[in-house]
């Protein structure tokens, strides 16, 4: 069985990120043929300048390393780097109804708010099952935003196989669990277009000064307990519990308990980040490999689409 999946490098990783998705993605890699890469070719459509797109590109790749996916049992690429996708992604589209592209989200979103579109933005979920059939993917871990694209997937994959023969294998969505919902330090979910995310690796001091001030309650309901829950031990957790409830300590305790447990829980992989982004060479050494080794598979799905097509 393979899993796969893709994360857009639009920006620094933060806990949303994490807790959400990247951590789960991890764990996966210990049950399952993984393949994971860096969506620059989605990301293009929203990031239009050279230097971010590349910088957070291998950032992303830096920090899915540190936080610890391991190349040798994952395979970790960058998007771009296999350009037999594209090469799919036309074959697909031929055949993708303007009707089905019409209805997903992230296009009839766009253009409900009366912003425009581009064919990226029209197309995207093509791409998207190229990058999915590309590599025979039997289980694709998503949020709940990605399912749509995921059934876009299926479909045309379905419609290709009936025309022109067995060719791609079906994949299924694997919803995150979002039972770490991740709250943002004002209490509504963690976003980026909020502004009110912690970030993974941001410096701690920075971090620090961002914690907002607020009335204390039950333990339960609040964010920043939330957020402390996500990395304190158990035993912290009770401790800190039972200080809400008791009440008559500053809120100020609760931010330097959080960014003192937050700087233990991230302590390894900051160590491990910092040891990896001192070596640009060894990371492009992990991201060629992993792409030459998606790229023989994507070579092998793409000649069989082909041929069975009769593009040979
Ligand atoms: N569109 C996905 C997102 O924004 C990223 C992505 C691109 C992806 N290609 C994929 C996810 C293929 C899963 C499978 O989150």
């Amino acid at each position: 069985m393979r899993v796969l999946s893709g994360i857009q490098p639009t920006g620094r990783f933060h806990w949303g990120n994490y807790f959400g998705a990247i951590r789960q993605y991890i764990d996966l890699q210990f049950e399952e043929a993984a393949f994971y890469f860096v969506a620059n070719w989605h990301a293009l459509g929203t990031v239009r300048e050279p230097a971010s797109l590349r910088g957070w590109t291998f950032d992303a790749a830096i920090d899915l390393l540190a936080l610890g996916l391991d190349p040798q049992r994952a395979v970790l690429f960058v998007q771009s780097e296999v350009p037999q996708v594209s090469e799919l992604c036309w074959i697909l589209m031929t055949g993708a109804p303007m009707g089905l592209l019409e209805r997903c989200h992230a296009y009839k979103d766009k253009k409900a708010k009366g912003l425009p579109a581009d064919a990226g933005v029209f197309t995207y979920p093509v791409l998207m099952a190229a990058d999915i059939l590309a590599y025979d993917s039997d289980t694709v871990p998503v949020g709940e935003d990605q399912v749509q694209h995921i059934e876009v997937c299926r479909d045309l994959a379905a419609s290709f196989n009936h025309h022109f023969g067995e060719v791609f294998k079906m994949p299924k969505a694997k919803l995150l669990d979002v039972s770490k919902k991740v709250p943002g330090t004002d209490g509504e979910k963690m976003s980026k277009s909020y502004n009110n995310t912690l970030e993974v690796f941001e410096d701690p001091k920075a971090q620090r000064k961002k914690r907002p001030m607020e009335q204390p309650k039950e333990p339960d309901g609040d964010h920043l307990f939330q957020l402390y829950s996500l990395v304190a031990t158990d035993a912290e957790r009770e401790a800190m519990a039972t200080l809400y409830r008791r009440g008559g300590f500053g809120y100020g305790e609760v931010k330097k308990a959080l960014a003192d447990a937050a700087e233990r829980f991230f302590a390894e992989p900051r160590a491990k980040r910092a040891e990896l982004a001192a070596d640009p060479k060894r990371i492009s050494e992990i991201l060629d490999d992993g792409a030459a080794r998606a790229r023989r598979k994507a070579e092998e799905v793409l000649n069989r689409a082909k041929r069975a097509c009769g593009l040979v």
